[in-house]
């Protein structure tokens, strides 16, 4: 890809920023964040890194929103974290104030974009997005699985004390409490984790996963986890930029597959150079079943919870549009 912007230079867009960088991803990275100066510095930081790793991609921030033009994937984490003891539906009122206007710089300034929402709570902000652009819904997707995905293996590493190089898994539904681990998809080089762990082992893993997220906000206690959400985002993007094609749990809307509709949630996906190709449909058990029906209703209370005509007032971001004009 030629252009990658990222909205929010706090630590899950700078993470992200610098691993694109490293692995040349993309020949520019901007970055878009609201906080005065602080998306220069972060890309100047970055950028002076480049000797060090061996890259040549450009980086530029600004709190000019037409940074973003001509981006061919605009990546969003802004949004306030969480803070230890809440959930990540507990910063949804004030989250999708933010995203509903960088959805409208993001059709601004690169309408022909693929949108990565990052920013908590992903499955309904990235529904939310989807609606507001009305945008076909490979172009709109959000990551979580990928992260869950990663936490689940290197739980299983530590516990089986096998390399993680070896371990598949795979996480689907809401980014949250009631987020499925399918287990019986589970693997280590192609053999269920059920050869090497017990029941009650694997419930105590899937547990874990489920609170992988919290965990790490606990342990950081004024930070929630960015080096595994970078590192998900880059291996997302990688998906993207060189048309992998590669089978990973996104966040995406749902058009009767797996029986749900109007609503967003993790689901693997074929991923490639136009975003989401197509969805997975697995055939899954009665109690898979039962979880997954669980996760869509959380989120779906979520997305209920938002009343679909508010707008945001007179914020940050409209004024510093109305500076910089357009
Ligand atoms: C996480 O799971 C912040 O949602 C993100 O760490």
């Amino acid at each position: 890809m030629k252009k990658v912007a990222i909205i929010g230079a706090g630590r899950v867009g700078e993470t992200t920023a610098q691993i694109l960088a490293e692995k040349e991803l993309c020949r520019e990275i901007a970055l878009f964040d609201v906080r005065k100066d602080v998306p220069e510095g972060v890309a100047l930081d970055i950028l002076q890194t480049a000797p060090f790793f061996g890259f040549d991609c450009a980086l530029e921030g600004s709190n000019d929103p037409r940074i973003i033009r001509n981006s061919e994937l605009v990546i969003v984490t802004a949004g306030l974290p969480r803070q230890p003891g809440m959930s990540r539906a507990d910063v949804l009122k004030s989250n999708v104030v933010v995203i509903d206007e960088v959805t409208d710089h993001i059709m601004a300034y690169a309408p022909d974009a693929m949108i990565l929402i990052v920013s908590n709570p992903v499955d309904t902000l990235t529904y939310r997005v989807a609606q507001r652009t009305g945008w076909e819904r490979g172009r709109v997707f959000g990551q979580a699985g990928v992260l869950d995905a990663s936490r689940m293996a290197s739980f299983l590493a530590q516990e089986t004390g096998f390399s993680a190089l070896d371990i598949t898994t795979i996480v689907m539904g809401g980014h949250g409490d009631t987020m499925v681990p399918v287990t019986r998809f589970c693997t280590i080089n192609g053999i269920p984790i059920s050869h090497f762990l017990s029941e009650e082992r694997i419930e105590a893993i899937v547990d874990r996963t489920r609170g992988g997220g919290a965990e790490i906000l606990s342990l950081r206690k004024n930070s929630t986890a960015y080096d595994a959400p970078g590192a998900a985002v880059a291996t997302m993007v990688d998906a993207v930029a060189n048309n992998r094609r590669r089978l990973l749990s996104c966040v995406a809307v749902l058009e009767g597959e797996y029986g749900e509709t109007d609503i967003a949630m993790g689901v693997p996906c074929i991923i490639g150079e136009k975003g989401i190709d197509s969805i997975v449909e697995l055939e899954l058990n009665l109690r898979e079943r039962a979880d997954f029906l669980r996760s869509a209703a959380a989120v779906r209370s979520e997305i209920e919870s938002l009343d679909a005509n508010q707008k945001p007032h007179g914020s940050l971001f409209h004024r510093i549009q109305a500076n910089a004009g357009t």
